[in-house]
């Protein structure tokens, strides 16, 4: 349903640079958290399938990197910052949001499957609507092949690791999803909100004191004016 807002989203070529760009750094620091997790564990097996997922998203950071330097090469001119519209297209897991050390093996696990999944599902659009630029089309299809396996294997490991409550789990991380969701439209709103009160103030509430101020001025005499005597005294001391 979103696909031709997301065509738009991608059609700029600067806009399309910069978040493949953006897109590498976000696969990238993914990666040295799943990294930190699989220091963390004590699990034998997620440690070793976590070392095979942080591998595969350095290597995303670095398709998305390249992908990004090779488009990079192509435009006529340095590409200016761009609107990104970022929450309409947005990239990476959403890892940004966890602190590895703080979580259980099920709760990181829950969370990765979610996050997994809604990359998947957004890489799956993107994909889509890059048909006409084939490299980078080709490089969304790549790493959402492993997106998809990471989001098997974390659900496989989640019911692995505590087969009576990976359900509970599960919604525990939706909740939290969910909640962080609203935080972030929250704080654009409240950003909008901001930003429209204060124009309201300074083209409504401000010109009033200004008329005033302008009004006290043209009834101030030019040049100096003489003091009361009593506020006259000589000057000894610094206020
Ligand atoms: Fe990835
Ligand atoms: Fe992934």
């Amino acid at each position: 349903m979103l696909a031709p807002i997301h065509r738009w989203v991608w059609r700029d070529s600067e806009r399309r640079v910069q978040k493949l760009l953006r897109f590498g750094q976000t696969e990238t620091d993914g990666g040295h958290d799943i990294l930190r997790a699989a220091e963390m564990t004590s699990d034998p097996l997620l440690r070793r399938l976590y070392l095979k997922h942080a591998i595969d998203e350095y290597r995303h950071g670095e398709l998305f990197r390249r992908r990004g330097t090779a488009l990079l090469h192509t435009l006529p001119s340095k590409p200016e910052p761009a609107f990104q519209a970022d929450w309409l297209a947005p990239g990476g897991h959403g890892l940004d949001d966890l602190h590895v050390e703080d979580e259980s093996d099920n709760d990181l696990l829950a969370f990765l499957h979610l996050s997994e999944k809604a990359a998947a599902s957004r890489f799956t659009v993107y994909r889509d609507v890059l048909r006409n630029d084939g490299p980078t089309c080709a490089v969304f299809e790549e790493i959402l092949h492993d997106e998809v396996f990471h989001m098997s294997y974390t659900l496989t490991q989640l019911a692995r690791v505590s087969p009576q409550h990976h359900r509970r789990h599960l919604w525990r991380a939706r909740l939290g999803r969910l909640w962080k969701g609203y935080l972030r439209i929250a704080t654009v709103l409240a950003g909008a909100m901001g930003t429209f009160f204060l124009i309201v103030q300074y083209f409504i509430l401000l010109p009033p004191f200004v008329l005033l101020a302008k009004r006290a001025a043209r009834r101030e005499q030019p040049g100096w004016t003489p003091i009361s005597a009593d506020r006259n005294g000589s000057l000894d001391r610094q206020y």
